[in-house]
């Protein structure tokens, strides 16, 4: 026996939503618990919405004779009312113990034997989601009408174009991932597209997709309606919003580019402070040092100081992980090297062949110096697009 299985700890939730499934729930969960994998204890969590045929009776008089397999339970929420798919789904997972989440139908569209693949693909690409889908090789789906097909492919052309969705089969019903990646989030859970929202929701997370043949089902009938279709467009829309809150308002973000500049000028205000008193300190007191040495400790200091300042305060970047806080301060240290070229050049040429009184070619310098390399460190060392 496997010692995972002996602490009784559920490593993962099988989440299957049923409304109207009499003829296939049984059967299902006993063809679930022959592919469940032996050393990893399983939990299947049953969402049913109140079904008229019984579903949620059914399943109740199977666990009277369901004998626990090791490491593997089922259990039922019972839900007052239909209250839609990504609603059942959300419901389960709430109650879900397991670490792992897999999400699938109980009419067999979606084998059963694929959720070993699944979760050995967590390791194996080392992912947090993984998606069971029909539009990558070796996928595919038997006995769905053109119409389906095609309103499946419409709908996946406007998760990919509408909102950036990169994967091939983002209306999967059938996928895993790990629990944590979708801590803190909050679910409108409108509709059947409880997938296309972690999609959107999340970021930087590993996906994987594996190839599985959908086969529509035998028994019972498919719930998609018009009014489905429906949610599907407003869930859309209200996923496009949320994404785009920060930058669908010109004026926003004009608002956002300009507090970022003040802030840049005066971290760079600071800096010239921290400057001066790190380059008099050392030339006195305790170390006296050649006065242009002191001053290089001086510019590093402040070099410094703006960096953090600026990585911080203005551009809000909390991500201090070695390399990438390295690289950026190399790219914050040229830029700033750059600036100050900038600004001797620029005063040479304004002073000398344009005759520019010195405070004016100076004024004009620095402000230009300033603002390139604003310009630069925004866009290349924080990564921002130059108009948020
Ligand atoms: N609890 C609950 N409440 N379950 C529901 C509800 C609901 O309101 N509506 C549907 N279900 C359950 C069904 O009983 C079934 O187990 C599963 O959700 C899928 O419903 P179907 O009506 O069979 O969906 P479909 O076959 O048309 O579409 C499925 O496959 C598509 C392609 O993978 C869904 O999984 C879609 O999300 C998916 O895009
Ligand atoms: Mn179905």
């Amino acid at each position: 026996m496997n010692a995972e299985v002996l602490d009784n700890k559920t490593q993962v939730s099988i989440i299957i939503p049923t409304y109207n499934e009499s003829q296939n729930i049984v059967k299902i969960l006993r063809t679930i618990s022959k592919y469940v994998p032996k050393n990893i204890s399983t939990e299947a969590i049953v969402v049913d919405d109140n079904s008229p045929d019984g579903t949620g009776k059914i399943v109740e008089e199977y666990l009277k004779d369901f004998k626990k397999v090791a490491g593997y339970t089922i259990n039922i929420i019972h839900r007052k009312a239909k209250d839609g798919l990504s609603s059942a789904i959300l419901n389960g997972i709430q109650n879900a113990k397991g670490e792992t989440i897999v999400v699938m139908d109980s009419d067999f569209s979606h084998p059963p034997q694929i959720i070993p693949k699944m979760i050995e693909a967590f390791k194996q690409y080392q992912c947090d989601l993984v998606v069971a889908s029909r539009y990558i090789r070796e996928g595919k789906i038997e006995g769905w009408t053109t119409k389906r097909k095609l309103m499946s492919k419409i709908a996946i052309m406007i998760a990919k174009r509408g909102l950036g969705v990169k994967i091939k089969d983002p209306m999967s019903g059938f996928f895993a991932f790990k629990k944590n990646i979708i801590s803190g989030l909050n679910f409108d859970a409108l509709g059947y597209k409880f997938l296309l929202e972690i999609l959107v929701k999340t970021n930087g997370i590993n996906i994987k997709e594996i190839p599985y043949t959908f086969e529509n089902r035998q028994f019972g009938s498919s719930k998609l309606d018009n009014s489905i279709i429906l949610d599907y467009v407003k869930s859309v829309w209200k996923l496009y919003k949320s994404k785009n809150s920060s930058i669908t308002n010109e004026k926003r973000g004009s608002v956002h580019f300009i507090s970022k500049a003040a802030r840049f000028f005066t971290v760079g205000a600071s800096g010239f402070i921290v400057n001066y008193v790190i380059s008099m300190l050392f030339t006195s007191g305790l170390t006296e040092l050649w006065y242009l040495h002191a001053n290089i400790f001086g510019i590093i200091a402040s070099i410094s100081t703006n960096f953090i300042l600026n990585k911080i305060w203005t551009f809000e970047d909390r991500d201090f992980s070695r390399k990438k806080t390295f690289s950026q301060f190399g790219k914050f240290g040229l830029f700033s090297s750059l600036g100050a070229l900038i600004q001797l050049g620029m005063v040479f040429w304004l002073v000398d062949s344009h005759n520019v009184a010195y405070p004016f070619a100076l004024i004009s310098a620095i402000g230009t110096a300033a603002f390139s390399n604003f310009i630069l460190n925004k866009k290349l060392t924080f990564k921002e697009k130059l108009g948020g």
